[in-house]
Parts: C-alpha cells; sequence; structure tokens
C-alpha cells in the first residue's frame, strides 16, 4: 500500500514507522492518522512482526494535531465524526510499540508518543501540551495519560501553561525511559525493538496486556489478573521452550506458540 503522510519499512522482525509531512512538522491530519491505522492493522495480522518503532524527523516527532484542519472545526461536526476518537487504535494495538522521539512531541504529538509502550527520547526531545494557548485542551488522552506519567503537579502545570519539558526532565519525570545523543536514537530504538521481537510474540503480548492493566484497575484486581496470565503461560511452548534452554545452557527458539 503506497502511503503519503508515513513512511513504512520492514527490517527483519520489527516494523518502522516514520511520520513524514516534513513541511508541517508531522502536524497529525486526518490523512496522516488513517495510515498509521491501515500500517498497524496490517502488522497486527502479519506474524512476522514482532515490535514496531514510531519515529519523526530530527526536528520534530509530531508538533500535534493539525491545527489549520482542525480550525474550522464546528461542535456538530466533532461530535458526529467523532474526532479524535480513530486515534486510539495506537493505543489499543496489541503488539509492542515503542516511540523514538526526536525534536518536537507537543499536543497530539505528545499524547501519541504516550499511546506507544514507552518512549525513547534524543537528547534534543520537548514535549508540551500548548492546547490552551489555541483555546483548547488536550484531547487526545494527554489530561489523563500525562498526569498518570509524571503526576499531578507537573502534568497540571503543564497544560495550564502550555511550557515544555526537555529531555532530562522528562527522563526524571518519568515521561521517557531512556535519552541517548540524537544522532543514535533510531539505532537504539531498532536494537530495543530488536530485542523484543526475538522474544516470545504472544509472551510478550500477554506481558504488555498485563502492564496496561495497572494503569486501569485496582492493585488487586491488577496482581489477580497477571497470576491468572502468568499461569496461563504454562500453556505455551514458549515457556517450555525458554526454561529448558536455561536448564540446558542453550539459547531459545521461541516459535510463537
Ligand atoms: C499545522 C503546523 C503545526 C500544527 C507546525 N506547523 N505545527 N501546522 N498544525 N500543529 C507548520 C507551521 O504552520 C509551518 O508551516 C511549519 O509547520 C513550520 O512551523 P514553524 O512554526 O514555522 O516552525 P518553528 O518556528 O520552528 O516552530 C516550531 C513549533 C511551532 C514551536 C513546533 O510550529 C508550533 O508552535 N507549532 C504548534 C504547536 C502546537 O500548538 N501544537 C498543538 C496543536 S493542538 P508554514 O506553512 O507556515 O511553513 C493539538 C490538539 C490535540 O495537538 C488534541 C486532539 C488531537
Amino acid at each position: 500500500m503506497g502511503y503519503e503522510n508515513i513512511r513504512v519499512e520492514k527490517r527483519g522482525r520489527v516494523a518502522l514507522v516514520t511520520l513524514n509531512r516534513p513541511k508541517a512538522l508531522n502536524a497529525l491530519n486526518s490523512e496522516l492518522i488513517a495510515e498509521l491505522n491501515a500500517a498497524l492493522a496490517l502488522f497486527d495480522s502479519d506474524d512476522k512482526i514482532g515490535c514496531v518503532v514510531l519515529t519523526g524527523s530530527e526536528k520534530a516527532f509530531a508538533a500535534g494535531a493539525d491545527i489549520k484542519e482542525m480550525s474550522s472545526l464546528s461542535f456538530v461536526e466533532a461530535y458526529k465524526t467523532d474526532f479524535i476518537t480513530s486515534w486510539d487504535q495506537v493505543s489499543r494495538f496489541r503488539k509492542p510499540i515503542v516511540a523514538a522521539v526526536a525534536g518536537y512531541a507537543l499536543g497530539g504529538g505528545c499524547e501519541l508518543a504516550m499511546m506507544c509502550d514507552f518512549i525513547l527520547a534524543a537528547e534534543n526531545a520537548k514535549f508540551g501540551q500548548p492546547e490552551i494557548t489555541l483555546g483548547v485542551m488536550p484531547g487526545a488522552g494527554g489530561t489523563q495519560r500525562l498526569t498518570r506519567f509524571v503526576g499531578k503537579s507537573k502534568a497540571m502545570e503543564m497544560c495550564l501553561t502550555g511550557r515544555m519539558m526537555d529531555a532530562a526532565e522528562a527522563e526524571r519525570s518519568g515521561l521517557v525511559s531512556r535519552v541517548v545523543p540524537l544522532d543514535e536514537l533510531l539505532e537504539e530504538a531498532m536494537r530495543v525493538a530488536e530485542k523484543i521481537a526475538d522474544f516470545s510474540l504472544p509472551i510478550a503480548m500477554m506481558t504488555k496486556e498485563s502492564v496496561n492493566r495497572a494503569y486501569e484497575t485496582t492493585l488487586a484486581e491488577g496482581v489477580r489478573f497477571e497470576r491468572r496470565v502468568f499461569h496461563s503461560m504454562f500453556a505455551t511452548d514458549d515457556q517450555t521452550e525458554g526454561m529448558n534452554a536455561f536448564v540446558e545452557k542453550r539459547a531459545p527458539q521461541f516459535k510463537n506458540s
């Protein structure tokens, strides 16, 4: 399938998606989101893909939702088309997905990065929710996800003032897992994604689902969920293979079964 707003490349078991609207700093318009969703749907059904990396350019991961597209939207149009709901498909993607963020990740760009499983940031990354400066507020999960990542005080300050966070502050606050030099970002993201993709895919998917439960339930329910999923792993060939390989002092050969 040809894409106009993203580039898609498969490297072994990793799919690399690059947001590609350089003239608009990768502003996220409806076409781009539709292409991203279509690509993710293909990766979901492609057994050879074990992990996805989502990245942008050196200057911008994404500078937000496309303000020019959004500016004339009426309430009724927004309501009838359920504007933004299609973005949720990224957060419902079941395989691991890593955001590799350089430059601006603002508004919807920051929200898109937070929908991924974790964020690796380049030293020049800047995160922010500047919607208040446009007379709106975050609408793709920012008020909820940013608060869970960095806590109420920082999230409230960022959403109420539009202040940007640099990469070091983002790492300190728990928004990103690690910061790396800009020229190593993609290489490092691919290395991490390949590592994940070399493990058992069903086990990685169940692990992702279990970690995500922590955001949606009580501790007791989350631990109960984890226990049941953990038990079910003993029905997989990959559990047998992984543990036998350790005992036999050899590398495991996971079969994704
Ligand atoms: C549409 C955008 C854009 C955006 C940048 N551009 N951000 N177009 N939507 N979000 C366009 C500019 O209009 C310009 O196009 C070109 O990209 C380069 O941008 P400049 O502003 O000239 O670049 P620079 O001076 O380097 O400033 C970079 C910047 C600034 C600080 C990131 O572009 C900026 O503030 N952008 C808006 C950030 C923002 O408010 N994001 C939140 C959007 S609301 P031309 O044609 O003039 O060259 C949002 C809501 C989410 O995301 C809620 C639901 C999804």
